[in-house]
Formats: C-alpha cells, structure tokens, sequence
C-alpha cells in the first residue's frame, strides 16, 4: 500500500492507496485532485458538496467539512475513503453512498471526470434531477475525453480554468438535461441483460466473454458457482441457463454492475439462487466454491496493469472447495498462466486462439 503526504490548504493528509503494488509509485491522489481542492478553498469554501468519483479518498478527505454527500460507483474507493478518513482521524458529518441511489441537499457538486462518458452523461442529468446548479469537474488533460467540451455544453455553460500542472478544471452551470440511453436492456448469447451507465459490455459483448462464452460448455458441472467480476452477469447467467441447479454469487467492485446483474437475472428463464456482492473482490466473505468464472479488468481507471488480477487469483484461491477450479479468460499477452501458476499447483489451458486463451486453475 502507498503512502503519501497532500498539503491543501492549513493541513497535511497521509493518503493511502490501497492495493498499489511497492514497485508501482502510484498516489492517492493526482494534480486534477489538487487543483479542485483549491478551487474549492478559495472560491467556495463555506458550499455544501456533493462529491462525484474520488478515487482513493483525497477529494473526500481534504474536504471533509463541506461534504454533504460522496457518492462513488466503486467499492474500492468507498473503502480508501473510509481507510484514509480513519488514518487521518476525520469524521464526515454527510453520507456516504453508492452511484444510483444519490441525495443531497447541496447545490454545488465536485466531480472527477470519469473515464466512461456515459456514465459523465448520465450522473450530469443526476445532479440536474437532485437540484445542482454547478458542477466543478476536474481532470488530467491525458485523460480527458476529446469529446468533453461539445459534451458539457449539452448540459449549459461551460468556463474552462486555465491548466495546471497538466490538469484542468471546468465550470458547469447546468440548464438542461439531455437524454439518456440506460439502463440499457441487451440480448448477448441468448442472455438477457439491463446494463446500467457504468457498467463494463453496456453496449456491445465484450471478446473476451464471448471467446469465454464459446467454451462453456467445456466447463465441469458444479453447484456453488461465482461470477467474479461479473458486470452486467453475463458469464454467470449463461453457466446457470445451462447448469439449472447451481447457485451462483455475482461479485463486482462497480455499484452498476451489480445492479445490471441483479436486474438481468431475472430476465432469463432461471429459478435457482443468486446473490450479489458489491466488494473488492471476495475480499470481504467467508464463502466457498466449487467454480469461479472470471474474466479480469486489466485496469484501475486509468491505471493499466495486473494488480487487481492477481489480487482476485490469490482471493480465488481461498475461496475455493478443495477440487474447486478457477476459469479465466485473458489476452494471450497478459500471461495470465504463468501468473496463475503463482498461487496454484495446476493450471491448464482449456481453449485458445490468436488472441485469447481460457485457463483453469487448481490445486
Ligand atoms: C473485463 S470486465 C468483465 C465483465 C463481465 N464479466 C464480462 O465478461 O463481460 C471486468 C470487471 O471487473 C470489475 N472489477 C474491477 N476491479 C474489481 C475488483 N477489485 N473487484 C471486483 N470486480 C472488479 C469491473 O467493474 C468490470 O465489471
């Protein structure tokens, strides 16, 4: 876990960001975090606020005192906030919740851009509907959608701050909502799925489901299943339409994942037991498994890399059955196998193609 000092205003926080791999130099925070920090300070420092997508806590901490509510479509950031709050002993005096069910009585919200723009859309027309008049939306010019000012200026007048450090902030005084898409209902593979703004496949079947998908029916038979990382459940609800008896736990870190699939679930034709899991992996339950279907991210935000993959192969590991099998799809270059052989004495490769390659591991 990475440890550093922010300074904003007359403090200094010690922020934490939590599963950070030692040899990756990763912060808390970034000079996006930084400058609406400061443009809150100096030009709204008494605003209630609703705080939008702070990825570890550093938006939440340094403006712990005007916070009326910080919503987050992921688990792992709720628990960096909840993490960083306590390692710097704050109390936040308003909610904290996840990315659909959102009140506030504020007027001004603060707002990471986020990397998907469907989802910026969608929480744009949110805060119109909860009564925000400005949205102060900070982000690091690399990561910026090249899209982003016609996109803001759909929903009213745009003032862009001048850039710092490679950052930027834009000024967003709202006048109008504009139609949005989701949830969204889709038909991939004979399943049917609702997908919510934020949620990963939302519009088309990503390739490594569906090469995963292809293969399925290679899958042993077993009765306790999870979809770890399951988005809209895809992978999940296509193993249980074909293996009626099983009950199957849908685990994602994203709060519109979960939700997808709770929602998807029962439009299919399925009447055995499911439960949902908004969590870091299966970092926080006790259960066992006979089979894990996964299919990885290969990034956090904008953070590529294979950290959050081999957290959820060592979490596999414990929370399978003695004869319990972890299924995984991946791109041929990631090497999943090689990783996978780090905490399991078998590893097998069950399909390929030029692209992919679908593993199992055990033992
Ligand atoms: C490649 S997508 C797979 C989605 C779906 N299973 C499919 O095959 O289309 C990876 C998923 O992992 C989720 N995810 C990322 N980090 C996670 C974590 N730490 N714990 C659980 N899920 C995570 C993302 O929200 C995303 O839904």
């Amino acid at each position: 876990m990475q440890q550093d000092q922010l300074h904003c205003a007359n403090k200094t926080l010690d922020l934490f960001r939590p599963g950070a791999h030692p040899k990756q130099p990763l912060r808390a925070w970034d000079a996006a975090d930084e400058y609406l920090i400061d443009t809150i300070n100096t030009h709204y420092p008494s605003n209630k606020l609703l705080v939008l997508n702070d990825q570890f806590g550093a938006l939440g901490c340094a403006l712990y005192n005007q916070i009326d509510t910080w919503s987050s479509d992921s688990a792992c950031a709720k628990q960096s906030l909840e993490l960083n709050l306590k390692k710097n002993a704050l109390t936040l005096n308003g909610n904290i919740c996840d990315s659909i069910n959102v009140s506030t009585d504020s007027a001004l919200a603060v707002m990471k851009i986020p990397k998907n723009t469907s989802f910026l859309e969608f929480q744009i027309n949110q805060c119109i509907t909860l009564g925000i008049n400005k949205v102060l939306l900070g982000g690091m010019m690399k990561h910026l959608p090249k899209t982003i000012l016609n996109l803001l200026q759909k929903f009213g007048e745009v003032n862009r701050l001048p850039f710092v450090k490679k950052s930027t902030v834009f000024e967003l005084t709202l006048n109008n909502a504009t139609p949005n898409p989701y949830p969204k209902k889709n038909t991939f593979y004979g399943v049917h799925l609702l997908s919510h703004a934020n949620v990963f496949g939302r519009d088309k079947l990503d390739t490594g489901a569906e090469f995963f998908l292809d293969h399925l029916d290679k899958l042993p038979k077993a009765n306790k299943v999870a979809d770890l990382c399951c988005g809209s459940g895809i992978l999940g609800i296509k193993y249980a339409l074909t293996h009626k008896n099983s009950t199957t736990d849908f685990y994602d870190e994203s709060f519109m994942a979960i939700e997808s699939s709770k929602a998807s679930w029962p439009l299919n034709p399925l009447v055995s037991e499911a439960n949902y899991f908004w969590d870091d992996g299966l970092k926080n339950e006790d259960k066992q498994y006979d089979l894990i279907l996964c299919n990885p991210p290969f990034h956090e935000a904008h953070t590529v890399g294979d950290h959050i993959a081999k957290r959820l192969f060592k979490q596999s590991k414990a929370a399978l059955e003695p004869e319990g099998k972890l299924i995984v799809v991946g791109n041929r270059h990631l090497q999943y196998h090689q990783t996978l052989k780090k905490y399991f004495k078998h590893v097998e490769q069950i399909a390929s193609n030029t692209k992919f390659v679908l593993l199992s591991a055990h033992g």
